[in-house]
C-alpha cells in the first residue's frame, strides 16, 4: 500500500521518523496528525547522554514566615507533618516570603510566656533517636530530633486560632502593608528542628529592609540571628530579601541592583568571620518577574555579586485571578509563561557568569493565600507538574514551591496535615525523578518551533533516568511523565532505546465525582491516604508487558518508569 498524503497515515509517520532524527528537549510537540487522537505517536528519548542534570534536591520546599503570626510554627514538629516532608527529602527548605523583610530576630533569655493556662504544643515534645518513618531514603542525623504528637483538641484550638489569623494575613496581603514580625530564638529552634528532622536543608532568607541613613543594609539584627545559630551549629545557608524589586511598593523605598550586590557582598564578608558560615552557601537576588526594570535590577546586582552567590534566583507566581475556575490550569499559555522568563533570565546570568546555577522560588498558582481557592485541586497538579518539567529540561537547578503548609490555598499539605493533590505529585516525582534530564524524541516532528513562540501543545512528555534513591529499579531505566491535556485518550508506542521493555505504569486521576476538582488522587485506580501518622503508603505501579502500547487517559498526569534500559546516561551517578 502507497503512503497516502493524509497526515494520519501512519507509514508517513513512520518514514519521518527515518528521515527526521532530530533530538529535541521536552516537550517535544506533538505532530498535528496525533492532534485528532488516532495516531500511534512514536517515543524515544536519548539515553547516551543527559541533556541536562539538575541538583539532587531539585523538587524544594518553601515556607512561609506568616506561619509565625498565625501560631503553625509551634506545630511544625508534628509526627504528621514530618512524616509527609520526609517522603519529600532530599530538599530544601526556603524559609521566606514577603513578611522575609519584616522579620526581627529576638534572643530573649527569658522569654515571655504568652500562652494561656495549660501546656503549650511543646509540652508534647519526644526525643526520637532513630527513624520513626519508614523512608526510601536513608536519612543520617536525625538524632536529637523532636516530634511531638499533639493531642486533637490542641489541633482543634489551633486551627480555629488560625482561621481567625487568617483574614488578618489577607488582609495585609490586600492591602501591600505588613506589620514587623518577631522571631525569637525558640522559633527559630523550632524551625531548625523541623528541617532537620525532616531531611531538608533549611535556607533562611534575612531581612534585607533593615537600612541605614545612606541606604545600605544595616546587618545587626541579621548578625545576632546567625551568631545565634552558629552558636548551636545550624547548617543554614542564607539568602538576603524576598523580592527585592517590590521594595518601592512596600516601603516606599527603592533598591537597585548595585546597592543590593554590595548588600550581598557585606553578607558574604560577614559569614566568612564566622566559622560555622565561613563556607555556608549563599542564594539570591529572589527578583520578581523579569520585567525590564527587574532585569535592570538584576544586571546591576550580578556586576557587583554575581560571583558572590552560590545560585542566582527569581521567583514566580501564575498571575493572580487568571485562575479563576479549574479548566485554567489546562490553559497552555498559563502553562508556558514561565518559557521566557527563562531565557531571561538566563541571559543576564551567563553574560556575568556563564554557566552559574539559576534556580525558581516561590512558584505557586497565584501569590501565597491568594483568592484563588481552586490551587489545592487535582487541576492544579497539571501547571505544577509541568513547571517542574519545564525548568529541568530548560537547565534549571532547583524550584521552590511555595509552599510546603501554609494559611493560603497553595501548599501541599492542608491544616487538618492531610496531603493534597500535588504532595502526591510531588512524592511521586520524588521517587521516580533523578537529577539527569533526557531529550525526547517524538516521531513526526515537522519542523522546529521558533524560538519563544507559544508552544500550544497538549500532550507534554519529559524524561529523565531513573531516581537512584529507588531501590525497585536498577540504575539504567528511565521514567517518562506525561501531561495529557486532551479530553480524549492517547495512544504510544515506545520505539528505540525504550522499545520491548518492561514498564511500569503509575497513572494519577481525581478520585470522586469531583472531577478536575477533586482534592484527592487515585494512583492507578486506587485512592492515596496516609495509613497512620508516621507511614507513607506504597506507590505501587501496574507492569505492563514489553512491548504493550501506552494508553494514556484524557485529562491525566502519569509516570513510566522503563524497566532495565541500561541507558549509559542513566548507569552512573
Ligand atoms: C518595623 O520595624 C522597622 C525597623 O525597626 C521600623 O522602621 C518600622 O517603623 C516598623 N514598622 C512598624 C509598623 O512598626
Ligand atoms: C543598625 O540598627 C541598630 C538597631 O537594630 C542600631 O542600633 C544601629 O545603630 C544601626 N546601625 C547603624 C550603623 O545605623
Ligand atoms: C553607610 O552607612 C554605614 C553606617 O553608617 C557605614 O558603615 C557605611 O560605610 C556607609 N556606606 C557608604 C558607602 O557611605
Ligand atoms: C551543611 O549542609 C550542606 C548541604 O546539605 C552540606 O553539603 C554540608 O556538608 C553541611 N555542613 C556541615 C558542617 O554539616
Ligand atoms: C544605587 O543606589 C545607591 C544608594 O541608594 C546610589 O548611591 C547609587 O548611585 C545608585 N546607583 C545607580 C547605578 O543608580
Ligand atoms: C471557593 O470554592 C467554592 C467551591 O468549592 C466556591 O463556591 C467559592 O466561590 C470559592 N471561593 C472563592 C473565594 O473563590
Amino acid at each position: 500500500m502507497p503512503c497516502s498524503p493524509a497526515p494520519l497515515a501512519p507509514c508517513r509517520l513512520l518514514l519521518l521518523l527515518l528521515l527526521l532524527p532530530a533530538l529535541r528537549l521536552a516537550p517535544a510537540p506533538i505532530p498535528a496528525a496525533s492532534r485528532q487522537g488516532r495516531t500511534l505517536i512514536l517515543l524515544d528519548v536519548n539515553g547516551k547522554s543527559p541533556a541536562r542534570v539538575t541538583s539532587e534536591r531539585f523538587l524544594s520546599l518553601q515556607l512561609d514566615p506568616s506561619i509565625v503570626h498565625d501560631g503553625w510554627l509551634d506545630f511544625l514538629s508534628s509526627r504528621r507533618l514530618v512524616t509527609l516532608a520526609r517522603g519529600l527529602a532530599p530538599a530544601f527548605l526556603r524559609f521566606a516570603g514577603k513578611r522575609t523583610d519584616f522579620l526581627h530576630f529576638q534572643n530573649l533569655k527569658n522569654p515571655a510566656k504568652s500562652r494561656g493556662p495549660g501546656p503549650g504544643p511543646d509540652y508534647y515534645l519526644k526525643n526520637y533517636e532513630d527513624d520513626i518513618v519508614r523512608s526510601d531514603i536513608a536519612l543520617d542525623k536525625q538524632k536529637g530530633c523532636k516530634i511531638a504528637q499533639h493531642p486533637d483538641t490542641m489541633l482543634e484550638l489551633q486551627r480555629e486560632k488560625a482561621a481567625q489569623m487568617h483574614l488578618v494575613l489577607l488582609k495585609e496581603q490586600f492591602s501591600n502593608t505588613y506589620s514587623n514580625l518577631t522571631l525569637t530564638a525558640r522559633s527559630l529552634d523550632k524551625l531548625y528542628n523541623f528541617a532537620d528532622c525532616s531531611g531538608l536543608h533549611l535556607i533562611f532568607a534575612l531581612n534585607a529592609l533593615r537600612r541605614n541613613a545612606n541606604n545600605s543594609w544595616n546587618s545587626s539584627n541579621a548578625l545576632s540571628l546567625i551568631k545565634y545559630s552558629a552558636s548551636k551549629k545550624y547548617n543554614i545557608s542564607w539568602e538576603l530579601g524576598n523580592e527585592p524589586n517590590n521594595y518601592r511598593m512596600l516601603m516606599g523605598r527603592t533598591l537597585n541592583g548595585t546597592q543590593l550586590g554590595k548588600d550581598y557582598v557585606q553578607l558574604k564578608e560577614l559569614l566568612q568571620l564566622i566559622r560555622m558560615y565561613a563556607r555556608a552557601s549563599l542564594y539570591g537576588p529572589n527578583i520578581g518577574r523579569p520585567r525590564k526594570n527587574v532585569v535592570a535590577l538584576l544586571d546591576g546586582f550580578m556586576k557587583v555579586a554575581g560571583s558572590a552567590v552560590d545560585a542566582v534566583t527569581w521567583q514566580h507566581y501564575y498571575i493572580d485571578g487568571r485562575v479563576a475556575k479549574v479548566t485554567d490550569f489546562l490553559k497552555t499559555r498559563l502553562l508556558d509563561t514561565l518559557s521566557d522568563q527563562i531565557r531571561k533570565i538566563q541571559k543576564v546570568v551567563n553574560s556575568y557568569t556563564p554557566g552559574k546555577k539559576i534556580w525558581l522560588e516561590g512558584v505557586g498558582a497565584a501569590s501565597a493565600g491568594a483568592s484563588s481557592n481552586l490551587s489545592d485541586s487535582f487541576a492544579a497538579g497539571f501547571l505544577w507538574l509541568n513547571t517542574l518539567g519545564m525548568l529541568a529540561s530548560r537547565g534549571i537547578d532547583v524550584v521552590m514551591r511555595h509552599s510546603f503548609f501554609d494559611h493560603g490555598h497553595n501548599h501541599l499539605v492542608d491544616q487538618n496535615f492531610n496531603p493534597l493533590p500535588d504532595y502526591w505529585l510531588s512524592l511521586l516525582y520524588k521517587r521516580l525523578i533523578g537529577p539527569k534530564v533526557l531529550a525526547v524524541h517524538v516521531a513526526g516532528l515537522q519542523r522546529k518551533p521558533r524560538p519563544g513562540k507559544v508552544i500550544r501543545d497538549k500532550l507534554r512528555i519529559y524524561a529523565h533516568c531513573t531516581s537512584y534513591h529507588n531501590h525497585n529499579y536498577i540504575r539504567g531505566s528511565i521514567t517518562l511523565y506525561i501531561i495529557n491535556l486532551h479530553r480524549s485518550r492517547k495512544k504510544i508506542k515506545l520505539v528505540g532505546t525504550l522499545r520491548d521493555r518492561l514498564v511500569h505504569q503509575y497513572i494519577l486521576q481525581p478520585h470522586g465525582k469531583e472531577g478536575l476538582h477533586a482534592r484527592s488522587v487515585e494512583l492507578n485506580g486506587q485512592l492515596l491516604v496516609m495509613a497512620d501518622d508516621e507511614s507513607l503508603p506504597d506507590l505501587k505501579p501496574r507492569p505492563l508487558r514489553p512491548g504493550r502500547t501506552l494508553v494514556i487517559p484524557p485529562l491525566t498526569m502519569s509516570f513510566y518508569v522503563v524497566k532495565n534500559v541500561n541507558a549509559p546516561a542513566c548507569r552512573y551517578r
